[in-house]
């Protein structure tokens, strides 16, 4: 059975679906958003660096508490409301489907030593699911703002995307790193992200588009991404591999100035590979953030588009819907084009001059009909702000 396209504002559907499963009005509102990566894909846990910025789609949780070690969660999709108590987040993985991603908050909040109230929560989200703009972490970090407030907890801004990263390695079990939701948690409107994903350092660099007369285009390749499987996982393990093979604690530790050495220790072929993305992508963030520095915006398109080269030719986790958009977007006049995020399908960020971002979103369609792909989905956005409560 399909779930109904839900209707109206996604603070207002969660507000009403609150006071539909519950009755009455709930304690508040809290939203999360899911994030765009500008550049830096499988770095983070590389413990490099990455450059993502938060969406203006977003997931709202509109939460009370309720007696008790019980919590209630009603999700406009798939329109279910599941329940679970202490004995559910006393372990790992005693919750499955979307509810994981509320039980494992739960979890690591206890895990981390916090009475965690006792909730109903509703949730409503625009953003897109399993496109690559992680709707997981827009969930968990907005459950985890509402947890907080309604408890009266501390956990200061700098520690919660570890405690919601734990959520999801553990609880779900998907090995993934800390940027998703550091982004979620710590993006401010106008800027970009820039995470040192071994210290989790962050600087906000302004990623002004309108004054440059620039757009991001998020273009959905509609070929679903797959990160939570096998690929994500084997590519996690060949660079720690790689690490391991040269003696480093992470692959961050290898400069582009000491890589032809660092390969030619190297005797696996696809190992190479692999560790070379990662090197020149970390140096690419690095050559990102300093042209956003000095007011360049303009300038970094050639960086995102060899990003994307590395990741089809070297890293190997693009598909011919991604590639194809890329190809359209940049044969149309984008200034770079990219995928983001985990790979597998998802989505593709392009660079255009506001003037040219129809042709582009134009290009990319007739492209996909011409290849018989679905038809994708293109939508301009701008760096939005991270995770608050609303009311
Ligand atoms: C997914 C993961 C992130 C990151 C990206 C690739 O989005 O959740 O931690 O590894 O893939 O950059």
């Amino acid at each position: 059975m399909s779930a109904p396209q839900p209707v109206g504002d996604v603070v207002g559907r969660a507000a009403a679906g609150f006071t539909a499963q519950f009755g009455g009005q709930a304690a508040g509102s809290w939203a999360a958003p899911g994030r765009v990566n500008l550049i830096g894909e499988h770095t983070d846990y590389n413990e490099g660096f990455v450059l993502p910025f938060a969406l203006p789609m977003r997931t709202i949780v509109a939460a009370d508490r309720q007696d008790g070690e019980h919590w209630t969660v009603w999700s406009e999709l798939p329109d279910e409301t599941i329940t679970f108590g202490a004995h559910d987040v006393a372990e790992p993985g005693r919750v499955t489907g979307w509810g994981a991603y509320v039980a494992g908050v739960v979890w690591a909040l206890r895990e981390a030593g916090h009475r965690v109230p006792g909730a109903r929560l509703a949730i409503a989200s625009d953003v897109p699911l399993g496109s690559g703009l992680s709707s997981s972490a827009a969930l968990e970090s907005a459950v985890l703002a509402a947890l907080l407030d309604l408890g009266g907890l501390e956990l200061p801004a700098t520690a919660q995307p570890r405690l919601a990263q734990r959520a999801e390695n553990v609880y779900v079990g998907a090995p993934t790193g800390i940027m998703d939701q550091s982004a979620s948690i710590r993006c401010r409107a106008g800027h970009a992200l820039f995470l040192d994903c071994r210290d989790e350092s962050v600087e906000h660099i302004p990623f002004d588009l309108e004054a440059a007369g620039l757009a991001v285009l998020v273009i959905n390749s509609r070929a679903p991404h797959r990160h939570a499987d096998g690929e994500y996982a084997a590519r996690r393990r060949s660079c720690e591999a790689g690490a391991r093979a040269l003696g480093v604690a992470a692959l961050r530790d290898v400069g582009v100035d000491q890589l032809d050495a660092a390969l030619a220790q190297l005797d696996d072929e696809e190992t190479r590979r692999r560790v070379r993305h990662v090197v020149t992508e970390d140096q690419r963030v690095l050559d990102t953030v300093a042209l956003l520095r000095a007011a360049r915006v303009n300038e970094i398109g050639p960086l995102l588009t060899a990003s994307h080269v590395s990741m089809r030719d070297d890293f190997e986790i693009t598909v011919p819907e991604v590639d194809t958009a890329v190809e359209a977007a940049l044969a149309a006049g984008a200034l770079g084009a990219r995928m983001t995020g985990g790979g597998f399908g998802g989505c593709v960020l392009a660079l255009v001059e506001v003037d040219r971002a129809d042709a582009v979103a134009a290009a990319v369609t007739t492209a996909y009909a011409e290849r018989g792909f679905t038809t994708p989905g293109t939508v301009p956005v701008l760096p939005s702000p991270g995770a608050t409560r609303l009311a």
